[in-house]
């Protein structure tokens, strides 16, 4: 369930990333909520991946990976950092949380910053 007072600027991200249906199609109002179709899970894999023994095992357009490497070692944040760089794929996105950055990583030169109040990353090289 998701906030009813949410949804009006949900509405406007799914408009500016080009949504072109109604976004009222995908879900149900009910009370102060909005619960989402569930039809829409079926385009939705759920996997564990365990950043400290796992490889990389797709690529992806989109890693949100928020307040978890600020637990981590340098060693470890620089393993994780080669993760997601092998996991992106070109002009893929990446987001971290609000202490954590790119910058200092062994892949800093390989990223653009897109918006550092949300430290939104896109690979670039
Ligand atoms: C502080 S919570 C942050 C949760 C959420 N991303 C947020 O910002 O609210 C840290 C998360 O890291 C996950 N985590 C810890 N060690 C991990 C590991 N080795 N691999 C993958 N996830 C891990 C935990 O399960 C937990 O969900």
């Amino acid at each position: 369930m998701f906030p009813l007072a949410k949804m009006q600027d949900y509405t406007q991200n799914y408009i500016r990333a080009g949504g072109a249906r109604a976004f009222s199609e995908y879900y149900v109002a009910e009370y102060d909520g909005a619960q989402f179709r569930r039809s829409l899970l079926e385009n939705v894999v759920f996997a564990q991946h365990n950043l400290v023994q796992d490889s990389a095992f797709n690529e992806f357009h989109l890693i949100v990976c928020r307040n978890v490497m600020i637990y981590f070692d340098r060693i470890l944040q620089d393993r994780v950092h080669g993760l997601f760089y092998e996991s992106l794929v070109t002009f893929g996105v990446l987001g971290l949380g609000a202490k954590e950055s790119i910058h200092f990583s062994p892949h800093e030169d390989s990223y653009e910053e897109l918006d550092p109040n949300e430290r939104l990353y896109k690979k670039v090289a």
